[in-house]
């Protein structure tokens, strides 16, 4: 298991991570997807090196009523088609998670995925979700229901039907 803060990573290692999530998500994944997953500590298993199975943990500032929690936020979990069911997402997830257990109060992601991530013991978020932007608290209904949490020891008591929100940042907020 590789991990990198994106300021350490060569010009073709994000590159090479880059061309897996490429191909991970079939075309799908943005410029914008890439912005969020950089500025944090990313996680890769490579074979022959070429990177085949990454997620990163980008800091990030959810809150929950008025208690602001300072959250590692998982992005860009992606493994090469012909490496899947082998274990390398659960396992660089796993190291995600050590690094979240370490660093912050709290690890949480979003996923459309209905059962990924609660299998690996995440958990479903199931109140109402907000962004927070200049002009005050905005729905964003159609992330309900994706955003999974990873308590850790410093987790302040959640209840996991309250409202919640993240910071506003390009892109997708969530
Ligand atoms: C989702 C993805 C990352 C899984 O990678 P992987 O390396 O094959 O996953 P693993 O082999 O570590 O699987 C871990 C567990 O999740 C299960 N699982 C794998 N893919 C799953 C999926 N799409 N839905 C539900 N469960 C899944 C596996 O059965 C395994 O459970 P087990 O260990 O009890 O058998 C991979 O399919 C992928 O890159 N998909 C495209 C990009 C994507 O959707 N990323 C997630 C965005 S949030």
């Amino acid at each position: 298991m590789l991990s990198r803060s994106t300021a350490e990573l060569t010009p073709s290692e994000a590159a090479r991570i880059r061309a897996l999530l490429d191909g991970a998500f079939e075309g799908r994944f943005t410029d914008a997807l890439w912005g969020q997953a950089i500025g944090g500590v990313h996680f890769f298993v490579e074979e022959d090196g070429v990177p085949i199975s990454h997620a990163s943990v980008v800091p990030r500032l959810l809150a929950v009523r008025d208690r602001e929690i300072n959250t590692g936020y998982v992005e860009a979990v992606g493994t090469r088609h012909r490496n899947r069911g082998k274990g390398l997402a659960r396992r660089v997830l796993a190291a995600a998670r050590r690094h979240i257990d370490d660093t912050y109060e709290l690890g949480a992601l979003h996923s459309v995925l209905p059962t990924f991530y609660e299998h690996l013991g995440w958990e479903r978020w199931r109140g109402p979700t907000f962004v927070r932007t200049d002009s005050g608290l905005r729905r964003t209904e159609t992330d309900d229901g994706c955003i999974h949490i990873w308590r850790v020891a410093a987790t302040p008591a959640l209840d996991l039907d309250e409202p919640i929100s993240c910071e506003w940042r390009p892109g997708f907020v969530w």
